[in-house]
């Protein structure tokens, strides 16, 4: 495999000095590093240590190896470009198309995942034109990655604070590998960024007895829950996979916990991810309502009269809501990032995104995945169209696309959101 091409840019914040740590996780990793950091990135961390630490030439304006023409050069060629840390007049000029600097050129000619981490004070994070500029760069496709909440550059503390080189690493590493994956015929994303990760997974449609014989059930198959758990684990994760009924075999290697009612289902997810879990995923389909009281034998039709019995149905705990319960309250860690699921149709009230965005909202989980199904869509097939809702405002629109390539993007979405469990030091 050739060595992944990777441009370092670096704006000019205080914390230009940790982007020498992701350089160095880069390089370690076998990518090919070029480092373009900002006039005022100098300012902190000089040209010989880029130059040094990545043994690549170094350039900060397009005036300099002109013939070479890398202001166009390096953005077509890159696999990835990660900037680091996203100063807030980085974010306005990309944001606005701006070209005054290399990096900025290279940020209009890449056609490669753009990862850009932002760093700055509080005040500059939450103003609402470093707001707007955010929100248009994701609109656009660029993944920003939420700053850490901590200790400022002062004694100050609060959100704007740089993700720790790891976590950048990690999300590069899963965009690095989902545009591998996306570029294969196959999904074949060698990246192993959930590696010791636990993961729960849940699949399949829950039934609800009416009797022994039968059950109020729902047309999943169980199949984007089966490609979710196969990723993770392709992807190094340790997998517990909560099966309701599916049509799919399991998954090699997971840990499998099999289901059939709704209230099984939400026991299982619970024990797993108090047990301690870095992501749930609640791929299932579970039963909204089951019957109130199943009948112990056989209901049988009288040879009397016509007459049917009517069924009582009681509520289903939400899971999800449940899981989200148990994370405020303190019983999951408050790092186990929380991902929905939510089939939608289309109505007079709104689309299918409205209704999924109103979900999201509601739910209170980290990524809601909404997808649309009827008319043969979603159910039982293997593509899948979603779009992955962030309850930070992101939006992604996946598909139509094989339901493990779905699956990559979910999790990369994860990764991005997951903590780094440890630092490494240069
Ligand atoms: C000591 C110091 C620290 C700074 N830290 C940040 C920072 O963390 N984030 C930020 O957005 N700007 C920060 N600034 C302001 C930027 O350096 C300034 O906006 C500059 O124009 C950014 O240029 P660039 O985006 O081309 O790198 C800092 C300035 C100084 C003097």
């Amino acid at each position: 495999m050739t060595a992944p091409r990777v441009v370092l840019g670096v704006g000019g914040g205080i914390a230009a000095y940790k982007a020498a740590l992701l350089l160095r996780l880069f390089t370690e990793g076998g990518a090919s590093v070029r480092v373009v950091p900002t006039e005022s990135a100098l300012r902190f961390v000089g040209e010989p240590t880029w130059a040094a630490l990545s043994g690549q030439p170094v350039a900060t304006g397009v005036w300099s190896d002109v013939h070479e023409v890398p202001h166009v050069r390096l953005g077509r060629e890159a696999d990835l470009v990660v900037v680091a840390p996203a100063t807030a007049d980085l974010l306005g000029r990309a944001a606005h198309g701006l070209a005054d600097d290399l990096l900025t050129n290279v940020l209009l000619t890449a056609r490669c995942p753009v990862l850009l981490a932002p760093a700055m004070h509080t005040e500059m994070w939450q103003h609402p034109a470093v707001v707007a500029n955010t929100a248009l760069l994701r609109e656009r496709g660029v993944h920003v990655l939420e700053p850490d909440s901590g200790r400022l550059t002062g004694a100050d503390t609060g959100p704007g604070r740089l993700p720790e080189p790891e976590r950048i690493h990690a999300a590069a590493m899963a965009l690095l590998g989902g545009a591998a994956a996306a570029g294969a015929s196959s999904s074949s994303s060698s990246s192993a960024d959930l590696a010791g990760r636990h993961v729960v997974v849940s699949a399949g449609g829950t039934r609800e007895p009416l009797d022994p014989v039968r059950f109020l059930g729902n047309a999943s198959s169980g199949r984007q829950g089966a490609a979710l758990a196969a990723r993770a684990l392709a992807r190094g994760a340790r997998v517990t996979y909560v099966r309701a009924h599916t049509e799919v075999p399991d998954p090699d290697g997971a840990h499998v916990v099999p289901v059939s009612t709704a209230l099984q289902l939400r026991d299982a997810v619970l024990a797993a991810a108090r047990a301690g879990a870095d992501a749930v995923v609640m791929a299932a389909a579970v039963a909204d309502f089951r019957p109130a009281a199943p009948s112990e034998t056989k209901i049988k039709k009288s040879d009397d009269d016509d007459g049917a019995p009517l069924v009582e149905l009681v509520r289903n705990p939400d899971v999800l809501a449940g899981l989200v319960a148990e994370r405020r309250e303190g019983r999951l860690a408050p790092t186990t990032v929380l991902v929905g699921f939510a089939a939608e149709t289309g109505d007079t009230t709104g689309s299918v995104l409205e209704h999924g965005r109103l979900k999201a909202r509601r739910k209170g989980a980290d990524l809601l995945v909404v997808n649309e199904v009827g008319g043969g869509r979603a159910f039982g097939a293997t593509d899948n169209t979603v779009v992955i809702i962030g309850a930070d405002g992101t939006e992604r629109a996946v598909g139509p696309a094989p339901k493990e390539s779905i699956a990559d993007a979910v999790w990369d979405a994860v990764a991005m959101r997951v903590p780094v469990k440890n630092s490494g030091d240069l």
